[in-house]
């Protein structure tokens, strides 16, 4: 499949459409992604998620279509002796754009990001099918749980 560079910015509240959504779809059937749940649980959710710090990135086609979304903390943590470290979630790209890059360059930024704020890791929570997407970025895969996880 073709490889592209997209787009990846902060989302804002103008992002909270249903190109947004069909991008969460990807994680399966949760709660809040079921399209009877609809855009208001959605809204909910992120501003939660603003207020507890998690910050989400969306991906942009080249006409300016919401194709992926992910979403990151930055933490201290006890094992690095209060360095922060950053925490990765809901790495989700559109059903009908994966294999295209889209992943990449979300989790890209997110590294970019973290090492911006000096992170000495990268981690997370892979679902089995997602492993070898990580292991191609450079990640460590370890643990019962799946985990992923870099040293910066
Ligand atoms: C997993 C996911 C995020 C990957 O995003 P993507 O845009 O499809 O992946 P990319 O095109 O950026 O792939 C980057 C590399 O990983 C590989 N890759 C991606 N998904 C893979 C998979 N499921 N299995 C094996 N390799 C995979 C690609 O082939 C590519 O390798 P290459 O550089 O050697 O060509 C996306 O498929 C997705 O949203 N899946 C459903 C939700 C999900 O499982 N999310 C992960 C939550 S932990």
């Amino acid at each position: 499949m073709r490889k592209e560079v997209f787009e990846v910015r902060r989302m804002t509240a103008a992002d909270l459409t249903p190109e947004f959504m069909e991008c969460l779809e990807s994680l399966g059937p949760t709660e809040d992604v079921r399209s009877d749940v609809g855009l208001a649980a959605i809204r909910e959710t992120f501003r939660r998620q603003l207020r507890a710090g998690w910050e989400t990135i969306v991906a942009l086609s080249p006409n300016g279509k919401i194709v992926g979304t992910a979403s990151y903390f930055v933490k201290h943590c006890y094992h690095y002796h209060g360095a922060r470290v950053c925490l990765v979630e809901d790495v989700a790209v559109h059903n009908a754009c994966q294999r295209r890059g889209v992943g990449a360059c979300l989790v890209k930024f997110i590294e970019a990001e973290a090492r911006r704020l000096t992170c000495r890791s990268i981690a997370g929570r892979s679902r089995a099918g997602a492993v070898e997407f990580y292991r191609k970025l450079g990640f460590r895969i370890g643990g019962p749980g799946g985990g992923f996880q870099k040293e910066l």
